[in-house]
């Protein structure tokens, strides 16, 4: 079986999220399209890089991306770096010849994945594939949604109402990270988890052609946090501690018009205690609904019109075999999958298309479209005026 050489930059959160999906690959897909061999992880900071040597099962560690992008070993390269270097080190990679799986947001500026879905031309003309790590249009209880939602089950769409809310920043203690910085980040809960939510919406209900928005800021200094992995709100730092300005968003909530006519609503936010990972869609049609939340993930509620009205109501289906990338998970409905099975299915769908020479559907094309609604939500806010994508 054909093998494919790794290279992973950047060892932290997503570093490992991207090694447990190639190693799991294989194990749950079988045959495997290709199998993916962890050869060279990178990160700047040495420590870092060697314990995920260690940890991950690499051949080597370096700590300078170059040596990845220009080692002609490497078949595959994973950008899993803060938002800012995304351009750079995508561009060099495909135009070395490399397939590039690269982590969401697609770059911190429009600009950057402007010129980063350019560079994607003359690539792919060599068979390069690129994507990016959008993975929760993967989860089988959305891709059931989008079958339902394709074969005319619940008719027309009419509303799309999405949310992604998450707590870890609702504690003003919780580290200024990379995340709150705008010249790392790009954009802050909008670009970091509203670009998901606005991925699946468009995924569902395809392209937003114009949006009126508002963005907030709640918490505007917060301890500084000396590079490293984001710690992610884990660590609470002292009230001695030195502060900076946080220069990016903390919540950011707009409506849509979809250019196929739906309308609807999308909300982000890092700072509602009690929500987790609470990303959720529903979609209401003109013959029935969809809900999803990932923090059911398994699940599938529904709603159609021609139901006998004694049962009138959201009904709940549990993912399993008999449901997209199911025979290759687990084989009872209910004994669920989780992130590390997600991050399996997006290096599946990665491997593939790499094996079948096709672009994957969260291509950088797609990704940019999404920087194009991030830009035009910024600027309503800052305009306070509907703006067009
Ligand atoms: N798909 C998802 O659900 C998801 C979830 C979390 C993060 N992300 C994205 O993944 C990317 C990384 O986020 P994370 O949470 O893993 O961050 P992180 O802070 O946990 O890890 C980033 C790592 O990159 C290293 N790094 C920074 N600059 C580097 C450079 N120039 N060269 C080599 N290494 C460098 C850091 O030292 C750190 O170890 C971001 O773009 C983020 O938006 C995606």
């Amino acid at each position: 079986m054909k093998k494919l050489n790794v290279g992973v930059i950047g060892a932290g959160f997503m570093g490992k999220a991207h090694v447990v999906g190639y190693s799991n690959m294989p194990k749950l897909f079988w045959p495997a399209p290709a199998i993916p061999v962890m050869k060279t992880v990178c990160d700047i900071v040495p420590e870092i890089a060697a314990e995920a040597k260690d940890r991950f099962s690499f051949e080597k560690s370096c700590t300078d991306w170059r040596d990845i992008v220009n080692d002609p070993e490497i078949d595959v390269v994973s950008i899993c770096t803060p938002n800012n270097v995304h351009a750079e080190m995508s561009i060099a990679a495909l135009e070395a010849g490399k397939h590039v799986l690269c982590e969401k947001p697609l770059a911190s500026t429009l600009q950057e994945a402007e010129a980063m879905e350019a560079a994607t031309k003359k690539a792919a003309e060599k068979g390069v594939i690129h994507m990016t790590a959008y993975q929760y249009r993967r989860i089988p209880a959305v891709c059931l949604a989008k079958k339902f939602i394709d074969d005319g089950s619940i008719g027309e769409v009419l509303n799309v109402r999405c949310t992604y809310l998450q707590c870890w920043s609702a504690d003003p203690s919780s580290p200024l990270s990379w995340r709150f910085q705008k010249d790392i980040a790009g954009a802050g809960t909008l670009g970091d988890i509203g670009s998901h939510a606005i991925d699946i919406a468009q995924y569902l209900a395809g392209d937003i052609d114009e949006v009126v928005s508002m963005v907030k800021t709640y918490i505007p200094e917060r301890p500084v946090q000396e590079g490293g992995v984001d710690l992610l709100g884990t660590v609470k730092l002292g009230a001695d501690a030195q502060k900076a300005p946080v220069d990016v968003d903390d919540e950011a909530s707009f409506l849509a018009r979809f250019k196929d006519g739906a309308v609807g609503s999308i909300e982000a936010t890092r700072n509602a205690w009690g929500r987790n990972n609470f990303l959720t869609i529903e979609l209401h049609g003109t013959k029935g609904s969809i809900a999803f939340n990932y923090e059911r993930l398994n699940e599938l509620q529904v709603c159609f019109a021609d139901d006998p009205d004694y049962c009138r109501g959201f009904k709940t289906i549990y993912t399993g075999p008999a449901h997209f990338y199911g025979p290759a998970t687990w084989n009872i409905p209910g004994m669920n999958i989780g992130y590390g099975e997600l991050k399996a299915i997006e290096m599946f769908d990665f491997i593939s298309a790499i094996a079948d020479g096709v672009q994957p559907s969260t291509n950088f094309a797609v990704a940019a479209q999404i920087e194009r609604v991030v830009a035009a939500v910024l600027a309503s806010a800052r305009d306070k005026a509907w703006r067009k994508v």
